[in-house]
């Protein structure tokens, strides 16, 4: 694997060896063991949309493992008075060890992609979001022990956050579910990828349905970056779709509840479920730093990754 622009660049037994490493990563770093194993490397950070999480979890995860990063808003680049996105990749390709980019099209990951000779991550697109996938794989098997059999719930829009649920739980074997208000559903290509897979995907516009029985319930805003002038109809059409206590009661009792996160508390999630007992969500935030330093690993330094595996 040279890039990793979606979640389907990953077999399932790759996924499976990311996840293993990050737990053995999570573990080292609780007894304050950090690596070298990217010493001298650097990291482009290329974001064209804002960030909280990913920006911070993969320059710490570039620290730790004694690596660095540059973090650059295209803005204050030459891109943005109009260089190609393929002679910006060349070039970078000449300095840096690899590059995260922030996109608003996928299409421009994949031109920056197809143009550099150093491995590409897609840190969110607008058609995938596959390292927060990474995070919520090994969430969801640090709760619930396995993933395969499970059952998944997706409430809410059917964005980049969904088409990469559908796609991992298609590659791992959990039972995904979307409830969608019409017209939002997911990507048509990746539902069809996802099924080819293997995955057993149901797209609903019904959130009962999708939630009855589930071991996870997962939403994401309604307004995602890009979409913000169709807020006030999205407002309206989403309003049956929030996640509250409600909704979650028709889960099992143990079923956990996963936000990529930023969250709009009182729109597409109460309080009450962001808080409550069954909320992961900030286990997935923490994972992000552990799912993203066992990727830079496998990309940069694949020989180092199977070393001491729980
Ligand atoms: N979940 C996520 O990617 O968050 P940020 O937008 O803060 O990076
Ligand atoms: N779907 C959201 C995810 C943010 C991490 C967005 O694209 O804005």
């Amino acid at each position: 694997m040279k890039n990793f622009l979606s979640i389907k660049d990953l077999t399932r037994d790759e996924i499976i060896d990311i996840l293993d490493t990050s737990c053995r990563l999570k573990e080292e770093r609780k007894s304050s063991k950090t690596g070298e194993e990217l010493r001298k490397k650097t990291l482009l950070l290329l974001f064209e949309k804002r960030s909280t999480r990913t920006r911070i979890s993969f320059e710490v995860a570039m620290n730790e493992l004694g690596g660095t990063s540059i973090y650059l808003n295209p803005a204050d680049t030459q891109l943005g008075r109009g260089e190609t996105i393929g002679d910006t990749s060349r070039v970078v390709s000449r300095y840096v060890h690899a590059i995260a980019a922030r996109v608003n099209d996928h299409q421009r990951l994949i031109e920056l992609a197809e143009n550099s000779t150093i491995p590409v991550i897609n840190a969110l697109s607008d058609l995938e979001h596959p390292c927060q996938l990474l995070a919520d794989l090994m969430t969801i098997r640090e709760e619930k022990g396995r993933l395969e059999g499970l059952r998944l719930a997706w409430v809410g829009d059917g964005n980049n956050v969904c088409n990469s649920a559908i796609l991992a739980s298609s590659l791992t074997g959990i039972k995904i579910r979307v409830a969608t208000p019409k017209g939002y559903e997911p990507d048509q290509e990746i539902v069809r990828d996802g099924r080819r897979l293997g995955g057993n995907i149901t797209v609903t516009d019904d959130p009962r349905e999708a939630v009855k029985s589930a071991d996870i319930v997962y939403t994401d805003v309604w307004t995602s970056m890009g979409d913000e002038e169709e807020r006030e109809q999205r407002l309206i059409d989403f309003k049956p779709y929030q996640v509250n206590r409600e909704l979650l009661e028709m889960a099992k009792d143990d079923a956990i509840v996963l936000h990529c996160l930023p969250a709009h508390r009182g729109e597409e999630i109460t309080d009450e479920v962001m808080n409550g007992p069954n909320s992961r969500v900030l286990d997935q935030a923490e994972n992000r730093l552990h799912t993203e330093k066992a990727l830079l690993l496998r990309l940069l330094e694949p020989e180092t990754i199977n070393t001491q595996i729980p």
